[in-house]
């Protein structure tokens, strides 16, 4: 049936680099930092960037792809910044820290940029890739397969002497790439020290089955992939991106990469919205899969990037009649759910009397944990703000929160 899912879920288990404890936990990873800022008119800087991070790790991911370090002195700067502040800040509930991510070419150069960038990180992944599909060997890379092979396998390794032990690779274009190859180059990179193995439909080619079966094929016939996570990356130029990444969790994929509202090069990446919300109202159909993303903050995460989700309800709006009749007749997932619509259930009424404890009590409501320091200071600027207020809406909440725990 249609309807809001209300069932808690097992609390996030331990990051293990090449093993989840639970078989139905699924990573996100969030690469809007990365692939998403080669959208157009997506570039952001430095500050923008770790402004971004925070979001991010408040919303829940497991990873962040901070972005490209070898691409430029400003870019390595950026992922260091995220790595020093987000890669070591223990956020929500269950005091989580995301692992910093930092992407390289199969080079040293570009290896060594992303781990000095990320090392700062308690939890560092590097991220290497090498085309492996026949146009791009041929046309980009001008290099035999067994070449390619010998350097993925080489710079894994090299990553791994650097004193990285959580070491991701791409094969790109794997969606277009030879499957006996694309077998003997992840079994090769396994053996090297690789523990998630991304494998990304980098033109956004695949259908949904043909997708799930890649995966799938990739489980059951690489060597050593026990030892090593796979990971989903589709593009969306079929418009296609979460309907692959789906089909990919449900063969077996136990990391999923991902952007906000979906940004990225050409047609754009998975987005995060999307495939998060999707897992969370057909969980029972995936077999019980579930991340560890906080649902609720999703629609102010969204609305911050000028967002989706107030999108896929205003449909809903035009469906007023069978919803007054019967809410599951065209709800699948309660607002509520994605931090829409926040009811008030406390009835508290903000202003300039209020206490730090009525604050706190209704910044429950929409999502917020905070305490200590962080409580403080919001506190403090929310009484700057109700001494001029007869009364703090809730876009008053949303702007405090925002600049106070946000802004750099
Ligand atoms: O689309 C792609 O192939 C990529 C890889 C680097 C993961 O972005």
């Amino acid at each position: 049936s249609g309807g809001a899912l209300k069932c808690s879920l097992p609390s996030r288990p331990e990051y293990i680099p090449n093993h989840i404890p639970d078989p139905n936990y699924v990573r996100i990873f969030d690469t809007t930092l990365r692939d998403g800022e080669q959208s157009p008119g997506a570039t952001m800087t430095s500050n923008e960037k770790l402004v971004v991070a925070r979001h991010l790790s408040r919303l829940g991911v497991d990873i962040i792809e901070a972005g490209f370090p070898a691409s430029s002195p400003d870019d390595l700067d950026a992922v260091r910044s995220i790595a020093i502040e987000v890669g070591n800040q223990p956020v929500g509930e269950d005091g989580h820290v995301p692992v910093i991510c930092g992407l390289a070419r199969c080079n040293k150069k570009d290896i060594d940029a992303a781990w000095e960038a990320v090392r700062h990180a308690k939890k560092p992944r590097v991220h290497t890739f090498i085309a492996t599909s026949e146009i791009h060997m041929q046309h980009k890379l001008r290099k035999t397969r067994e070449e390619v092979v010998n350097i993925a396998r080489e710079m894994v390794a090299y990553a791994r002497s650097l004193g990285c032990q959580d070491i991701e690779f791409s094969p790109e274009d794997a969606g277009r790439s030879d499957r006996e190859f694309l077998y003997r180059v992840l079994e090769e990179v396994i053996k090297a020290g690789a523990t998630t193995l991304n494998i990304p439909d980098t033109v956004g080619y695949t259908l949904p089955y043909e997708f799930g079966k890649l995966i799938a094929d990739i489980k059951a016939n690489t060597p050593g992939i026990e030892n090593a996570i796979i990971s989903t990356h589709c593009q969306n130029d079929l418009g296609l991106a979460t309907a692959n990444t789906l089909a990919g969790a449900y063969a077996g994929a136990r990391q999923l990469e991902v952007t906000v509202n979906g940004i990225g090069e050409r047609a754009g990446n998975a987005s995060l919205e999307e495939v998060v919300v999707a897992m969370k109202c057909r969980q029972e159909l995936l077999g019980g899969l579930y991340t560890g993303i906080n649902t609720k903050h999703i629609s102010w995460q969204a609305r911050w990037w000028q967002s989706i989700p107030d999108c896929m309800y205003s449909h809903i709006k035009l469906l007023l009649d069978g919803m007054l009749k019967h809410k599951g007749t065209y709800e699948i997932i309660s607002p509520e759910d994605i931090g829409l619509s926040r009811s008030n259930e406390s009835g508290i009424v903000l202003g300039k009397l209020s206490g730090r404890h009525a604050l706190r009590s209704r910044l429950l409501e929409f999502g917020y944990d905070i305490s200590g320091k962080e409580l403080d200071d919001v506190f403090k600027r929310f009484k700057e703000v109700a001494e001029k207020k007869k009364r703090i809406t809730d876009e008053d909440l949303e702007a405090l929160i925002s600049d106070e725990i946000f802004q750099p």
